[in-house]
């Protein structure tokens, strides 16, 4: 997603009655009174979910130590606590409800240092991916991390949801570029852990249970990113091909390019071009838009002439195997921003459907062509017109399927969606929730494919953390410890 979405029309004045009086003065004691925003005086951009700010009080805290104090506060009242960073999620693990408060960290968005020869930044949590990407180059360094919501996420929503990305197939996933972290916990105590160091071997790695925790388990506040040297030079190519195994060849053939260092392999399959293609008014002469699959490459490397040559050798390469294969390289950088935007800007979709249902499978790269079709049988077994815009990372075997919808759906048929997107994912040895994460809208699915002996431990692991639920209950894990089928999210997230 670009940016932030705001969704106004379910933007309204929310009910402050549940949250006690003197809880409100109290923090606004600790954060300063215009740090305390409430119902409609809080207006601010609910991002990507219009229930994110339904608790109606918005608590910004400008250091670790507010954000201890805050926890604490609300622990003895009893009060839920749900942490914000950009708001770009998109499986309702940011909604709120009359009764929590969200605790934004938008004000803590300082780097606090970035070291070129140690190749560290070490920020506080509220720092935008973005921010962070631009403060690295000017030292020629990136955080090896890339994602179309740049602008808005923050860093420590990224870690608390372990965001993936376009660069994950070569430098993983944010879990990789965490050298250390700071997390206040429930309790209100704060767990340190800044270490600037690749290796650390001393006792169990706790820092991992935060990431991908999505506040549940405690809010993360400060973090110390790895950074990588990024390339003097980047060149993007779209392709367009026969087959998954055509593009699946022709990523083997980029990886293994002696004059160009893969960074992206963005595939997007023929219904999500074509509508990105006629949203954004694009054309090319004699690129046609009727192949299955699509394939966006960048390169970065020493300079751009290299690597569009690079381009055109695969090119003619992959001709001899598969003739159908059409290419254009981007002539300019402006070129490069529009060919981007076809695959960055999924709003077309939802443009199209508002809060059209999405997915976000895992599935590995040898078993891709064979899910693809096996889930656009099913899903027209279900209803002829039922047709799913695909793209994602290729390179990772990470694919967002997006229905043409609009959403909602009825449960029934949400379910029977479900249980053809998610058959054997597991048993693949792929995931129903690649990097999006659990959320709000995805418990149901956690419970009826997790091992039960992960489920057991995950609920151990919350209730030693957070006894008393109080971080970002109702979500990854249900509030309730067996939840009777369908009745384990509070609220009516939509499926958007
Ligand atoms: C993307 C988001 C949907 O890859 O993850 O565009
Ligand atoms: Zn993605």
């Amino acid at each position: 997603m670009k940016g932030s979405q705001a969704n106004p029309a379910n933007h309204e004045a929310p009910d402050l009655a549940e949250v006690p009086h003197d809880l409100i003065g109290s923090l606004r004691t600790i954060v300063g009174v215009k740090n305390v925003r409430t119902g409609a005086g809080a207006d601010v951009d609910p991002g990507q979910h219009p229930d994110n700010l339904g608790a109606g009080i918005i608590v910004s805290p400008g250091s670790t130590e507010e954000v201890a104090a805050v926890v604490q506060l609300c622990r003895r009242h009893g009060v839920p606590v749900v942490a914000h960073g950009g708001r770009t999620g998109l499986v309702g693990g940011g909604i709120s409800r009359p009764g929590e408060i969200v605790l934004s960290l938008a004000r803590m968005s300082r780097i606090e240092r970035l070291d070129p020869v140690e190749r560290t930044a070490v920020v506080q949590a509220g720092v935008s991916l973005e921010a962070l990407q631009v403060a690295a180059l000017e030292h020629r360094l990136e955080p090896g991390i890339d994602l179309a919501a740049r602008g808005s996420a923050t860093i420590g929503g990224m870690v608390s949801t372990n965001a993936g990305g376009v660069m994950a197939f070569r430098n993983g996933v944010m879990r990789h570029r965490v050298l250390g972290l700071e997390a206040v916990l429930a309790d209100g105590t704060v767990y340190s852990d800044m270490t600037r160091v690749v290796k650390n071997a001393a006792g169990y790695d706790l820092k991992h249970l935060f990431i991908g925790a999505e506040g549940t388990l405690g809010i993360v506040t400060r973090v110390v990113v790895k950074l990588d040297p990024t390339p003097r030079a980047t060149a993007t190519a779209l392709f367009g091909l026969p087959s998954v195994g055509a593009a699946l060849e022709l990523i083997r053939l980029a990886l293994d390019s002696e004059g160009g260092q893969l960074r992206a392999a963005e595939a997007m399959w023929r219904p999500y071009i074509g509508l990105a293609a006629s949203a954004h008014g694009w054309a090319e002469p004699g690129f046609d838009l009727d192949l299955p699959v699509y394939l966006l490459l960048a390169f970065g490397g020493a300079r751009e002439e290299i690597l569009r040559a690079e381009f055109e050798r695969l090119f003619v390469e992959l001709l001899e195997r598969h003739p159908e294969t059409i290419g254009i390289v981007a002539g300019s950088k402006r070129q490069e921003e529009v060919l981007w935007q076809l695959r960055e800007d999924t709003d077309v979709i939802y443009r199209a459907y508002e809060a059209a249902p999405s997915y976000d499978v895992s599935v590995p790269l040898s078993e891709i062509d064979t899910y693809v079709e096996r889930i656009l049988a099913g899903l027209s077994a279900i209803d002829d017109d039922l047709e799913p815009y695909v793209f994602g990372h290729l390179a990772d075997g990470n694919l967002h399927i997006i229905l043409n919808r609009q959403g909602p759906l009825p449960q029934p048929v949400a379910e029977a969606i479900e249980a053809v997107l998610y058959a054997d994912l597991a048993a693949l040895g792929g995931s129903f929730s690649a990097e999006h994460g659990v959320g709000s809208k995805r418990i149901r699915s956690l419970l009826a494919t997790a091992d039960p002996g992960k489920l057991n431990l995950m609920m151990h692991v919350k209730d030693t953390l957070d006894g008393l639920k109080l971080m970002n209950p109702g979500k990854v894990l249900p509030l309730a410890p067996l939840p009777a089928k369908d009745s384990n999210e509070r609220g009516n997230p939509s499926d958007a």
